[in-house]
């Protein structure tokens, strides 16, 4: 895909002097004091700020946080925990600025060359969400250059993910955004095979799509959690009282023939871990998949799928995680997890990971630096591996056309 590199234009030398507007994702957890319990994505936006600054541009930097009402700015929906955090990342305070549609100004002057403001959260505009050509041709009346570099919000059009780069006098993607989608397209257009994907959780039906854009291209399907026990039911095993969606066991059966008639396959589990209650001291009994019982609850992979698949993974050219295999959280029903992250970080695919659980889980083994690729996208991440073109990318590379 063709789009305008921000990496370019610094290189270019075509951004000193400039006001460039980075719109970020530093859309990151709180917890109920406002204390940021996970900063990666604040972390993986500096390089674009850094960039911005060091080619010599007055820099303007915001993001969403949340889903809050356009219109209030309530106490939490506010940034300030956020530019407080990049402030003690960059070395250097991070100046916060509300009400700033209509014009950046810095203790009474323009922004000058070499400065940065955090601007509030961009969602509590009135506009915003629906992409309102009014405000975003505000916003783009205060840059020279408009910088996307917020994988995280790239599957959704509103006014400064979408509206403000169509009226940016220059629109481009920042070096994080671009890093995204080379390592997405790396992973699945021209992949070093066998490329195995892992889509677990709980849901089939919201994976479902995923899961059929994938069966058309991937050689190993690993499901896991309630998307695994569907296919269990889809296979004519029992499940008990899992979480499954009987609904959707056709659906299952369709991705199952769908590999099958290219010679790939959707691994079933050959052993389960099973509990009677869902708690985390619950006692754990390990059985074959055949043995589940009306009464049981399956909450992991059993040791001997997780073997089988950790030699899938051991073998694979590449690898797509999204998703933990079973209750990771809780450590009777970790075992699936731990095994299929030490496999990840021992093979010498090339991987990819995404998904806050995933990423959860990730943390939790320590692998951080055995992944290829850690992407910062939630649903951007799935919506690109269903093979969807994300309004981000459709209209940087309009305005690249243009
Ligand atoms: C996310 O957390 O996935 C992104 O920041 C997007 O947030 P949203 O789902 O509220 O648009």
């Amino acid at each position: 895909m063709n789009f305008i590199r921000f990496s370019d234009l610094c290189a270019q030398g075509r951004v000193a002097g400039k006001k460039v507007f980075i719109r970020a994702d530093l859309n990151v957890p709180q917890d109920d004091s406002g204390r940021i319990t996970e900063d990666t994505r604040i972390r993986a936006s500096l390089a674009c700020v850094r960039m911005a600054l060091e080619a010599g541009a007055a820099v303007m930097l915001t993001s969403h946080l949340g889903r809050p009402t356009e219109g209030v700015l309530r106490a939490q929906d506010s940034l300030a925990p956020v530019a407080i955090r990049m402030g003690q990342l960059l070395g250097r305070p991070v100046p916060l600025l509300a009400d700033w549609v209509d014009g950046v100004r810095l203790d009474g002057h323009e922004l000058a060359t070499g400065q940065l403001v955090m601007l509030e959260n961009c969602r509590v505009n009135r506009g915003e969400k629906k992409n309102s050509d009014e405000l975003a041709k505000k916003m783009a009346l205060l840059c020279d250059i408009f910088v996307h570099d917020a994988f995280g919000t790239a599957h959704r059009a509103e006014a400064s993910t979408y509206g403000i780069a169509a009226f940016a006098p220059v629109a481009c993607a920042g070096p994080l955004l671009a890093a995204e989608i080379d390592a997405i397209t790396r992973a699945l257009k021209a992949p070093r095979r066998p490329l195995v994907a892992i889509v677990a959780g709980s849901k089939v039906s919201t994976k479902l799509s995923i899961l059929n854009s994938l069966a058309r291209n991937v050689d190993q399907l690993i499901v896991g959690g309630g998307i695994a026990n569907t296919f269990m039911l889809a296979a004519g095993l029992k499940i008990g009282k899992s979480l499954a969606e009987p609904d959707l066991v056709d659906q299952a059966k369709t991705v199952m023939r769908a590999m099958q008639e290219r010679g790939a396959a959707v691994p079933i589990p050959t052993d389960v871990v099973t509990a009677k209650v869902f708690q985390a001291d619950a006692p754990a009994s390990t059985k074959a998949a055949t043995e589940v019982q009306d009464d049981d609850l399956i909450l992991d992979i059993g040791p001997e799928t997780a073997r089988r698949l950790a030699g899938q993974l051991m073998q694979a050219g590449t690898i797509v995680w999204n998703g933990p295999v079973g209750v990771f959280e809780f450590p009777a029903f970790e075992g699936g997890t731990r095994a299929i992250a030490r496999a990840i970080a021992a093979s010498s695919a090339f991987s990819i990971a995404g998904g806050g659980d995933t990423l959860a889980a990730i943390a939790k083994y320590g692998i951080e630096d055995k992944i290829g690729y850690i992407s910062t996208g939630g649903g951007a991440f799935l919506e690109v591996l269903e093979g969807k073109t994300l309004p981000a990318f459709d209209i940087l590379a309009r305005r690249c056309a243009s």
